[in-house]
């Protein structure tokens, strides 16, 4: 039996930081409310002409470099995001090709905020059955972009960013378990309202921005964040005890406070950057995995659960020994 396990993680940021009292001076909000709502404190913002790839690019050196291969042994391309620079080509090559990866297979998710744990499911069953032996999957977003920075509701939760890993075949796992759902009747509650067959033209403009129901995601999201991570754990026949992090997706703090508290985990084993981050959708969860590998948190051997919930609705679950 093949298994795939992460061999290497990196992340890149913005350079560019926007605290609380920042957004105090754009719409009509402050501190106190942001941190007790949603636990965010700062978060990171493309430059204007800084794309999605260029983050891209940047994490991915990293996890290549702690993974110790060369661009010339990656086989595949998977990005998670919903912020690509074009609508085509794929974000996924043109990463490969700025990388100087040779020809592969290059393909993007678009999952919203579970991009990524879609990209690195696809990643797994391409290494298990063996037609892939070295995968860059990342997920990045340049989210501020899509943003309406006049609503109040929506601009003060979400950041930019990249977070890319190196998955390899293993002896040994690894990957333990994938699990993955969507459900489109949850559309209206969030959604970004222009795409390529529709409405184009408004892109960017004031009028248009993400649009969401805060109130009945934070509630979809905890039910099924608590779901998802119980399938997991029940499939892979582990107990809840034996975990040594949850690495949630990082939309806002009472989101992962509630679903920790679902799965009876203390908050110490729980990675959280929203504070410094805030919602980066795709980027979050293998932001705060390498945060936490690269500090010393997450270490080789550890049994770690991520998940993540986004726009759809979508969401998905993968615990793996790290
Ligand atoms: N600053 C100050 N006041 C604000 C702000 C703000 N930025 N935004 C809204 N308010 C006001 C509202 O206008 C409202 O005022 P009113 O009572 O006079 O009408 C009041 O604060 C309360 O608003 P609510 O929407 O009821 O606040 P709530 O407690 O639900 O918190 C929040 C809002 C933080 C958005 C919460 O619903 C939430 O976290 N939902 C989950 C959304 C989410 O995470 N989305 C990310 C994408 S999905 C994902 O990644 C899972």
């Amino acid at each position: 039996m093949i298994y795939s396990r992460i061999a290497g993680t990196g992340r890149y940021l913005p350079e560019k930081v926007l605290t609380n009292f920042d957004l105090e001076k754009i719409v009509d909000t402050n501190d106190e409310w942001i941190r007790t709502r949603t636990g965010v404190e700062r978060r990171h913002q493309c430059a204007p002409d800084e794309t999605t790839s260029d983050m891209c690019v940047e994490a991915a050196k990293k996890a290549i470099e702690s993974a110790g291969v060369s661009v010339k042994d990656i086989d595949m391309v998977i990005i998670g995001t919903t912020s690509p620079d074009l609508i085509f080509p794929n974000i996924a090559t043109l990463v490969q090709h700025r990388l100087g990866i040779p020809a592969c297979p290059a393909l993007a998710t678009e999952a919203a905020c579970t991009g990524f744990v879609y990209a690195l499911t696809t990643a797994d069953k391409f290494v298990k059955t063996g037609e892939a032996k070295c995968v860059l999957v990342v997920g990045a977003e340049c989210i501020t972009k899509l943003v309406d920075w006049t609503d109040r509701n929506t601009c003060v939760l979400f950041g930019d960013g990249a977070g890319a890993v190196i998955v390899e075949p293993s002896e040994e796992p690894g990957i333990l378990g994938t699990h993955l759902g969507a459900d489109g009747k949850h559309k209206e509650l969030l959604y970004y309202p222009v795409g390529a067959s529709k409405d184009l033209y408004k892109a960017g403009t004031e009028e248009v921005g993400i649009t969401m129901v805060g109130k009945d995601v934070f509630k979809v999201a905890v039910s099924k964040l608590g779901d998802v991570a119980i399938e997991a754990l029940e499939a892979a026949g582990v107990d809840r005890g034996e975990l040594d992090w949850l690495v949630p997706h990082q939309a806002n703090l009472r989101i992962i406070q509630a679903t920790a508290k679902r799965l009876g985990l203390p908050m110490d084993k729980v990675i959280v950057t929203v504070q410094d981050h805030g919602n980066t959708s795709a980027a979050s969860v293998p932001l705060a995995l390498d945060t936490a590998v690269r500090d010393g948190r997450i270490e080789r051997g550890h049994l770690v659960l991520m998940e993540a919930f986004g726009g759809g609705f979508t969401w998905g679950s993968i615990l793996m020994r790290f």
